[in-house]
């Protein structure tokens, strides 16, 4: 019987982590790779030291509490909503994330869904494909001016940062955002970006991103009242998290043509999507796929890995976000 450490991977990795992984531990896989219930995963965990999950894994306390041998649980995602933080803390447990490796990747898509949504190029790439197109017309898709437009950004970290100068500097922008803290005026020129409160955030911007990490306070922080704030003209992208805008509120915005369209790559309950946010023209909709280069997913889950080898073998922390507890358990 092996005396090495057991850990789980409970979705599928790339081979050359999963080799990399299994130079240390015993690995168990989850080779179906369907996300684990919160009573499979426990059963998988048991006596296992280790485990990395993706955002579909819920860790809360009843899980920690059903693992008592666990000492680690590290994401490969830079959001860690799935996670009661608290919990995992109280108990010993260090916990890690993905920073930094997906931040120019994941703004490269924020402005792709951007210029798709303003542009309207899947509702025309759809009539193209239907056979609807026989002719050429002055207005046909005319979308929304992106150059020269007034970019907002609710939520500035890192990622919301790579956005602002994409386009600031790539597209001329002017770019506003609001954020929980104010960024210092170094940061705000290199983005050449100007904090403004959220009620003028929604009412200026004429394509307005959200890139804010998703809790009990984010909840709905876009609903039915701020979508009514905002242009008629403007464009809504959601990067962030399901949960953060209110999707049936958004889908009727939408048909009414409140706000012109939206772009969305996180949906509240995803994998399911508000059947009405189906059937609106006027929406990009893309399955969470804001990190997916192969690149980025790699570096995410080379990360993750390096995390679990680092603190089960030599006790380090590489990207932990509660440092405090190393070595409680
Ligand atoms: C992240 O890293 O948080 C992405 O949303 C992938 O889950």
């Amino acid at each position: 019987m092996s005396t090495r450490p057991s850990i789980l991977i409970a979705r599928n990795v790339f081979p050359e982590v999963l080799a990399k992984l299994r130079e240390h531990f015993d690995v168990d896989t989850n080779d179906e790779d369907n996300p684990l219930s919160p009573s499979q995963l426990a059963a998988r965990l048991q006596g296992k030291v280790g485990v990395i999950t993706t955002g579909s894994e819920r860790v809360d306390a009843a899980l920690i509490a059903a693992c008592p041998q666990l000492k680690i649980v590290a994401n490969i995602a830079v959001g860690y909503n799935n996670f009661d933080l608290p919990a995992i803390t109280a108990a010993g447990v260090l916990a890690s994330n993905t920073p930094d490796v997906l931040t120019e990747t994941t703004a490269d898509f924020g402005f792709a869904l951007l210029l798709a949504t303003a542009r309207r190029l899947t509702e025309s790439e759809h009539f193209l494909r239907a056979g609807q197109w026989n002719r050429w017309a002055l207005d046909m898709f005319a979308g929304a001016e992106v150059n020269g437009s007034t970019l907002g950004i609710l939520g500035m970290g890192r990622i919301g940062q790579a956005i602002a100068r994409r386009g600031a500097h790539g597209f001329g922008m002017k770019v506003i955002y609001n954020n929980r803290s104010r960024l210092d005026a170094q940061t705000e020129a290199d983005c050449k970006a100007r904090y403004v409160d959220k009620a003028e955030l929604l009412r200026t911007a004429d394509h307005l991103v959200l890139v804010l990490p998703y809790s009990a306070e984010s909840h709905h922080a876009i609903g039915a009242a701020e979508l009514a704030q905002m242009k008629p003209t403007a464009t809504l992208v959601n990067i962030a998290r399901g949960g953060i805008v209110d999707d049936a509120a958004l889908a009727v915005a939408l048909r009414e043509k409140r706000i012109a369209a939206a772009g969305l790559d996180v949906f509240e309950g995803e994998p399911k999507v508000h059947p009405d946010l189906l059937t609106v023209p006027n929406v990009v909709l893309t399955p969470h796929i804001a990190s997916a280069t192969i690149a980025t997913r790699k570096a995410m889950a080379h990360l993750a890995a390096d995390n679990v080898i680092a603190y089960l073998t030599q006790g380090k922390t590489v990207t932990p976000l509660n440092p405090e507890v190393a070595g409680q358990r």
